[in-house]
Parts: C-alpha cells; structure tokens; sequence
C-alpha cells in the first residue's frame, strides 16, 4: 500500500498492526479467528439469569483450596469469551496503590463499588498477572480462587438482587505486559526508562487492577497513586489532591463519568503537570497535559491547538463529554491511545509533523470510544472509523472540501482490491487494522454523501448524545442515521461494512 503524505498519520497507529503480519509468533499472536456473519441485532442485556454457583464459604476455601464448580465467566463478547461477567454492575473503583519505580512493584487495593443484577453466591472479576492476598466482601473476608483470567469470590452469604455491596481486593505483584490476541505487542503496565503507563485497550486493565473488563460495564474511578517524593503519579481525570508524607506523595484522581476499564491509566515517572490556560480558555474544557519534566506546550508544536480541536469538534459532534482533556508525552510506546480524558503518546509522534492528526484523532475518540464505547469488540470500526473521520474532518479545515475529495479517493484506490477484512466485522487480530480506521471512515463518508452534510453531522451528534457515557452496537448507528435521514441506509451500510470489497463512492446528494 502506498501511504500519501496525509495518509502516512495513520502508518503511526497502524503500522503496529501491520507489523503483525511479520511478527507471528511473538508475544499477542492472535488466536481467535471470527466468521464472517454480519451482526445486525444490538445487544441489548448485560446480565444473564444463571446464578453462579460456587460452593459455600469453607474453612478450606479460604485457605486456597480449589472450589471446583468456581469457573472464569464473560459478559458475552463473541470475541472476548471471558472478558466481563455477569451477575452485577459497578459503580465505582477506589484503586489504592503504592507504587515503588526503582523495583517497578505495586501493592494495592481495589475497592469495588457494585450493584448485583441477580442472586450472587459467588462474584467473578477480571484478574490475572498480580497476585490476590486478601478479599472482603462489605468488611468480610471472603474466600477467592483464580481461575484461568478470573478472580471467583465467594461471599460469606448470598447477595440478593438490587443489593449493593463492596469488594476489597488487596494484591500487589510487579506489574507487566499481557498479550492480547488483537496487537501483535504486549499491552497493559509498561516500564520503559524509568517511565511506568498503562496501554490496556483492549483487553489488558485487568492485569493491574481486579475490574469488569468490559465497555458494557462502565464506572467511576478513584486513583490514590503513593509514589516517592519528586515522582509525579497522573491518572485520568482530575486532580484532587496531593498528599505528601514522610518523604512519599499519594496522587488523587477522580472520573466522574463513566469509563470503560480499558481506558483507565495511570502514567508515573518524571513528568510535569502542564496546565494551558489559554487553551482552556478557548475550549471551555480545563486542559491539563503530562509532559516530560522541563517540557512545556511549546516543545510539541501543534499541542497548542488542543482548545481549537476541541472547539472544532464541538461543532460537529456536539459538547465535549468530560470535564477535563489533555495528553501524556511517553517513551517506547509507539503508539497513541485515547485513553478517557488523558490520550497517551509516544514522544516520537509528539514531535512528528503528522502530530496533529493524531491529536484530533485521540480527541475524537472521547466522543465516539470513550463516551460512546463499542457494545462488542467487533463494532471498533465505531471508534476507529470515527476517529478516523475527525482527521479528515481536519484535512478539510485546513484544506477545503475539494482537496478532502481528492485525499479520499486516492485513498480509496490503495484499499480498493487489497484484499483487506470487512471493516464492520475484522478478525480479531485485525481490531486495529487499516480497513477498520480508513475503510471505516470511508463508511461513514459514504454515508455523508448520501445523506448531505446537514443530516450526516445532525446523525454524528444525535449518536453522540444518545449514547453518551454508555455503549453502541453497529445497529445502533444504522438506526440513528436512518432515523435522522429518513431513508433506508441497510444497502448503503452492508456494502461498506460487510462486504470485503471497496464499494464505489455514492454522487453526493
Ligand atoms: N485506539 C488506538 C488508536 O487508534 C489504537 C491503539 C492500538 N493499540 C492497542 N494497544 N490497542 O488511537
Ligand atoms: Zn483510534
């Protein structure tokens, strides 16, 4: 394929996944196949009626003992069999740790806020990679067993439907990369340099903190990151204060939206705090970034239109959805990640001249991935399409519609017989292909010129506020923009999403 200079933003992202190709049989080689059904139903329940079972709380079980009927669980991801479970919905975590960056290890404790949607007799978590050393349960102590990528707890009594209740989960470990099926690299807890940062998407949160790890149940979080005086320790959301004790700093952050675990971060090392008051003052939204120490806004040219983007987008998918927004700067990523409120990354993309397409495109995602999360993994096209379509949303900004016209076409004839998946329904190791971003952003232009731009960007926002701080399916989409168009799109969206050729551009309407 050939990369044209605005293309080429995109080698920065997906270059990883291409690379997946040569790299077979390193670390995250996939192993999950998918097939080629088109999915066209939305998933609308989370919870299941089975009730878990699990044996009574025993002397044994909580010495360790394997209760044999405890078994890992999901939430029903076709793609992530176990990723989530059911049975319950959390409200918030409290993730309480200390974290030592000369011997890179972690002891914490996750406090769990949560609500059963059935009768629990045992609750599974997310957990793996860390160790668990003690569970409560609303102050009690709780048996617990891990099972394959599970933590099983087992109440001392019953949890009743509707109820509340609390886990404590203590555990500590050094934390490390996790393969995942869907990039060809290790994911979650990276320390590269003296620099720690989490990189979850999209299955890796739960090997640093005990969660559900799944979009489909969201929460609020608390970080209280204990680290050695002169070490900063950031988080997303914001931050609420700074503790400093005999000779350490315990960093506290707070979300208050909703956020999907695979978008938690923490980012430790020797950073600096940047507030930019100007571009706050442009966005309306407070933008606070996490810079390598001694770096300011000026040393990434381009960083200094964060309140400019977020004024762009605004217009053309509605307000931004969180209270704050802004990015770290790491090493050895490679990568960049919109992770909620704080994207992260790699320094060398900060420093690219294609750094604003990134920008935008990490922006983007806390509409469309971040405050509308994919219902099911295989739906990415919905954020990586999406934010896709910001940069050249951007493009046309800075250029005009007629050189916008131009870029993608071209870039339609790099795709068009390559041979590439379906963007709607990619393989599992292909969740962070080509196809998904620009054959998926390519969908939606199709959409746009068959709707006009007045109804396309009315459907842009109307998903974008339906959805907000909850989940979409890919039949969500198509039936928003049928809703607001008023016409039938089915044809339109099964050739562009489920067909492995590149259909033709429609004339614009
Ligand atoms: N969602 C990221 C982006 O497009 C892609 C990250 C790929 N890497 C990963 N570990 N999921 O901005
Ligand atoms: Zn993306």
């Amino acid at each position: 394929m050939t990369w044209s200079p605005r293309t080429l933003p995109l080698a920065a992202v997906l270059i990883l996944s291409l690379l997946a190709a040569s790299c077979s049989g390193t670390n995250g080689a996939p192993t999950t196949a998918s097939t080629e059904t088109p999915t066209t139903t939305s998933q609308t329940s989370t919870t299941t009626t089975t009730t878990t079972t699990a044996p009574t709380t025993t002397a044994d079980a909580f010495s360790g003992l394997i209760a044999p009927e405890a078994q890992a669980l999901g939430i029903g991801d076709e793609y992530f069999p176990t990723l989530g479970n059911p049975g319950y919905d959390v409200d918030h975590y409290t993730i309480d740790m200390v974290f030592q960056p000369d011997t890179t290890t972690l002891d914490a404790v996750t406090t769990i806020e949560a609500t059963a949607t059935v009768e629990l007799t045992s609750i599974n978590l997310d957990f793996t990679k860390l160790e668990a050393t003690s569970v409560h349960v609303d102050g009690v102590e709780a048996a617990f067993l891990a099972v394959e990528e599970d933590l099983v707890l087992t109440p001392s009594s019953a949890i009743a439907p509707g109820e509340g209740f609390v886990m404590d989960i203590t555990y500590g470990g050094t934390p490390g990369r996790a393969r995942s099926a869907a990039v060809p690299f290790g994911i979650g807890w990276q320390t590269v340099d003296g620099q720690n940062y989490v990189v979850a998407e999209p299955d890796a949160a739960h090997s640093w903190f005990p969660n559900n790890d799944h979009p489909l149940d969201k929460a609020t979080y608390t970080f209280r990151i204990n680290v050695p005086d002169g070490t900063t320790a950031a988080a997303n959301g914001n931050l609420v204060e700074r503790i400093t004790d005999l000779g350490r700093e315990i960093f506290v952050w707070e979300v208050t939206s909703p956020m999907a675990a695979y978008l938690a971060t923490v980012v430790i090392g020797d950073f600096d705090i940047f507030e930019d008051p100007a571009a706050s003052a442009e966005s309306g939204v407070p933008i606070r970034h996490v810079l390598p120490a001694g770096t300011t806004v000026a040393d990434y040219p381009g960083l200094e239109r964060t309140g400019e983007m977020i004024a762009f987008l605004e217009d053309r998918f509605g307000p931004y959805p969180f209270d704050t927004y802004g990015i770290a700067i790491v090493d050895g990523f490679g990568a960049a990640l919109e992770n909620q409120t704080l994207s992260l990354f790699d320094s060398n993309i900060a420093m690219s001249f294609f750094f604003e397409d990134v920008l935008i495109h990490e922006l983007a995602h806390q509409w469309y991935g971040n405050s509308v999360s994919p219902g099911a993994w295989q739906d990415i096209w919905l954020n990586e399409g999406f934010a896709s379509y910001a940069e050249w949303l951007w493009i046309e900004r800075e250029s005009s519609r007629e050189i916008l016209e131009q870029e993608i076409a071209l870039e339609r004839e790099d795709f068009a017989g390559a041979g590439f998946p379906a963007p709607g329904r990619p393989p599992v190791f292909e969740l962070f292909g080509p196809a998904v971003y620009r054959v998926g952003a390519m969908a939606l232009h199709a959409l746009r010129l068959t709707v006009g731009d007045e109804a396309f960007f009315d459907i842009m926002r109307e998903h974008a506020s339906r959805f907000a701080d909850s989940t979409a399916r890919t039949a969500d989409f198509i039936a928003v923009a049928e809703e607001v168009s008023g016409q039938d799109l089915s044809d339109l969206f099964n050739e562009w999403l489920f067909e492995r050729r590149v259909p033709e551009f429609p004339a614009a309407s």
